[in-house]
């Protein structure tokens, strides 16, 4: 019996843990902040603690006799709990503290992909000066992204026409981001914005070379028609052929390299990189550009993946973490998803927390959809919010239209006087949009 813990308690684990649960053998055990009832239902055991608190969480995968953890999150790669369990003896697939560095300090992400000239870079430079940031704010026209160094829980990014519409005001905010030291460093990075669609390019990594995934498209903003703030994510979609309606295979390719690229880099600079990693792309008229890294799975792209994942996920997961890839089948359906994250009402703004949710998960099954919880409460049998996204549901297709109609048929059955739902994600409507914008970028 091979006992896997699984670190973390949204939907993206949910759906991690669930991928474990496929594998033969298997027992699983789970440390989280929250009472993820799905999470909870799979593992043998669990423990409810911060995902950061790296002693608390040796110590439970120690006194369970854990054969592999996973990390879902990236706070606790920041924190070092892959270096910690691995000094244990524990086997871990997910980043250590350094090989993380990727996604938890973008400057240094930059400076990367600089000194090994990676494809899809684009113009960037960081200050501790705020009158030195305004200069090239002013030489990039105040088209820019405004960027904290470190880790903010994916609040810290302002971009010209999103959050601000001058030179002063951009200049104002990479001051406010220098001086309030937002994202844990007295500096800021500011990148030139790129125009384009977003589109997501998970991979698996074992340090030296990488198998990627089908891509996957998130939608950030909080309401219908991308109107709204941002947030961790509202939902997302994949196509039947792993590419999406508005790329093109080469584009995909692109993606792929510019990751293993990434994944070369990192080993040359003696932090390999084990685990999920993610490339955040804008897909311009001039090709595919990074727009992130991430060292972890997406949130929910992650439930895009995985649930179509043909071959052994734990296996896999111990072949990325042993450093032989090769040693794994890995293959995906062809078939399309869509995901819809429900959350509380006023969730991006002030989520009004501790309302009831009813899920009925029969009827939800009973439509061909799957369920996955997230930051939810459940206490005597019913589930309550939180502030951040509530569950998430999943419809499985022969094409996008089709995975789109059963994913609505499941949310059908998630009731609460104060939830909201991005309905239009996956519609044909809106990706007919996508289409449209790129064909108009690309002439
Ligand atoms: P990040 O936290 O870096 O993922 O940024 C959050 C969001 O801001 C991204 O999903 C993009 O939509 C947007 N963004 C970040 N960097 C840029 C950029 N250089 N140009 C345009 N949009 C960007
Ligand atoms: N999909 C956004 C994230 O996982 O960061």
């Amino acid at each position: 019996m091979i006992k896997v813990l699984v670190v973390g308690g949204g939907a993206r684990e949910h759906a991690i843990c669930d991928a474990v649960c496929k594998s033969e053998d298997v027992e699983l055990f789970s440390v989280m902040h929250n009472r993820n009832p799905g999470i909870m239902k799979l593992s043998k055991d669990f423990k409810i603690a911060k995902e950061t608190s790296v002693d608390n969480v040796v110590e439970f995968a120690l006194s369970k006799n854990i054969d592999l953890v996973l990390i879902g999150p990236e706070a606790p790669l920041e924190a070092g709990l892959t270096d910690a369990l691995r000094e244990k003896g524990i086997q871990v697939c997910a980043p250590t503290k350094d090989a993380a560095r990727i996604e938890t300090n973008k400057e240094w992400m930059r400076e990367i992909m600089d000194r090994y000239r990676i494809p899809g870079q684009i113009k960037h430079k960081s200050f501790n000066d705020p009158k030195e940031a305004k200069k090239f704010i002013e030489q990039l026209n105040g088209n820019v992204a405004v960027k904290p160094i470190g880790l903010t829980g994916g609040k810290g990014v302002k971009v010209a026409g999103d959050h601000f519409s001058s030179i002063e005001e951009a200049s104002e905010y990479a001051k406010e981001v220098i001086e309030k030291k937002i994202g844990g460093e007295a500096k800021v990075l500011i990148e030139e914005k790129l125009e384009g669609e977003e589109f997501t390019l998970q991979a698996f990594s074992d340090g030296k070379s990488i198998f990627p995934t089908p891509a996957v498209q998130d939608h950030k903003r909080l309401l219908p028609g991308d109107k709204g703030p941002n947030t961790g994510g509202m939902g997302s979609y994949s196509a039947e052929n792993w590419i999406l309606p508005f790329m093109e295979k080469s584009d995909y390719e692109e993606g792929a390299m510019i990751l293993q690229r990434v994944i070369e880099a990192l080993n040359n600079e003696g932090c390999p990189f084990i685990g999920p990693i993610y490339g955040q792309f804008m897909l311009t008229a001039d090709g595919p550009k990074i727009v992130e890294i991430n060292a972890r799975f997406g949130d929910p792209e992650a439930m895009n993946i995985l649930p179509i994942l043909k071959g052994d996920f734990v296996e896999i997961c111990f072949n990325m973490a042993e450093g032989n890839l090769a040693r794994s089948k890995i293959d995906f359906e062809r078939k399309a998803t869509v995901c819809k994250y429900v959350v509380p009402e006023g969730y991006g703004i002030k989520s009004m927390t501790d309302q009831p949710i009813d899920v009925d998960e029969k009827r939800i099954i009973e439509e061909g959809a799957l369920l996955f919880y997230a930051s939810v409460n459940k206490r005597d049998d019913k589930i309550y919010t939180t502030s951040s996204r509530s569950l998430a549901v999943v419809g499985i297709g022969e094409n996008v239209e089709e995975a789109e109609k059963i994913c609505e048929r499941g949310l059908k059955h998630i009731k609460g006087e104060h939830i909201f739902i991005r309905h239009d994600i996956g519609t044909k409507e809106l990706i007919e949009k996508r289409i449209e914008h790129m064909k108009k970028l690309r002439g």
